[in-house]
């Protein structure tokens, strides 16, 4: 049993995650600015797993408040997931990125450093790959990103791969995700993004509960059999037991490493949306908009190596299976956290 500190464990894969890691008896504290996620989730995975989580708002970049967590609570590992996530936002915002990903990044680092915390699990993307790579994906494959927010993984990537090299004690996972979608079992938690959503299902979603009007698929001129861009969609599920074993490979002595998480399957936009209407039995209205600035027409997976040496196995393949879990969380909470309500039926 490990006490794992799980920065930005607020958001959507982190709430899944500190589900996984309570049911394998693992002891979660969670850190979060609330930025872009809410209180609510995590007070959702509380009824779920009827487990406390001490819980700390806290700007992550603060060295002397994330200290107070480390002085009060002995952390054997950090799982990182604080930062910004939107594609767009970061081209145009460039410096908030830089200053706040990896500035997040660099924080923790010290105060590990400072409180002999050794095990740390990296929330990195599919997005550090160069677009010109076949597919599918391998984790030695040329890194190039074509945005702000792809190079603040792929340098916070490389800060870890820097401060491994001179503290033989600290060891690092680099879980570069593909997409991420689908919601819990239980219907009770599920991605909940502020605003508009940048991503492609939670947009579907918010059609889908009439949030939204239509879909704009962007582009429709690509080089794939349908002309929409092919993507790796993973269960956030499957990504939270990654996590698990990522923090149990280290606590075992595993020696850094870098894991592609995905499916290895990739579906073109159109095919997403057609299975959402299989899925939800509606409409869901969609139009083709012009491409979208830094879209590679496929990203797909490779993950053999997190099968032969995390032993990951991820459960969930079929896609349609896989939208109706994120189905099922919608359809029953169409305002997401937002009246932070405690769920009845739970
Ligand atoms: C998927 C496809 C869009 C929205 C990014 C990050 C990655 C991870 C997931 C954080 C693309 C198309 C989308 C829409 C559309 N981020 N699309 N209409 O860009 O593959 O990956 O998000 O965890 O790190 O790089 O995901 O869902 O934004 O887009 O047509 O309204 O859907 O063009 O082809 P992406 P996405």
């Amino acid at each position: 049993m490990a006490t794992i500190l799980c920065a930005g464990g607020a958001g959507y894969i982190g709430t899944h995650t500190c589900i996984a890691l309570l049911q394998a008896g693992h002891k979660v504290i969670v850190a979060d600015d609330l930025s872009n996620s809410k209180k609510a989730a995590l007070d959702r995975v509380q009824q779920i797993t009827g487990q406390e989580i001490p819980f700390y708002q806290i700007d992550i970049k603060n060295e002397n408040e994330l200290s107070v967590i480390f002085a009060k609570h002995k952390i054997d590992a950090v799982i990182h997931w604080a930062g910004f996530k939107a594609v767009g936002e970061s081209v145009e915002k460039p410096l908030m990125y830089y200053q706040n990903n990896l500035g997040c990044t660099i924080s923790l680092l010290k105060v590990m450093a400072e409180f002999g915390a050794k095990c740390f699990v990296f929330s990195s993307s599919a997005t550090v790959y160069d677009v010109h790579n076949a597919m599918p994906l391998k984790e030695e494959d040329v890194c190039a990103c074509t945005n702000p927010y792809g190079w603040t993984k792929w340098m916070g990537e490389q800060i870890l791969r820097d401060v491994g090299k001179v503290d033989a004690q600290m060891s690092v996972v680099l879980l570069r995700y593909f997409n991420p979608i689908g919601a819990h079992e239980s219907g009770l938690i599920g991605e909940d993004p502020n605003g508009i959503p940048n991503n492609l299902m939670p947009y579907i979603s918010q059609v889908a509960v009439g949030k939204r009007e239509k879909l704009s698929i962007f582009g429709n001129d690509y080089d794939t059999p349908d002309g929409t861009c092919i993507r790796d969609y993973i269960h956030v599920t499957d990504l939270a037991q990654a996590h698990i074993l990522a923090v149990e490979y280290l606590m075992n002595g595993g020696e850094s490493n870098t894991f592609n998480l995905g499916n290895g399957v990739g579906f073109t936009v159109k095919e997403v949306i057609e299975t959402a209407r299989k899925a939800t039995g509606l409409e869901i209205k969609a139009q083709t908009a012009p491409r979208r600035a830094g879209d590679p027409a496929r990203l797909i997976a490779s993950s053999e190596k997190a099968k032969k040496v995390l032993g990951w196995k991820p459960e969930h393949a079929d896609l349609e299976e896989i939208i109706s879990s994120a189905w099922k969380w919608h359809s029953t909470h169409p305002t997401g956290f937002a009246d932070g309500r405690r769920d009845a039926s739970c």
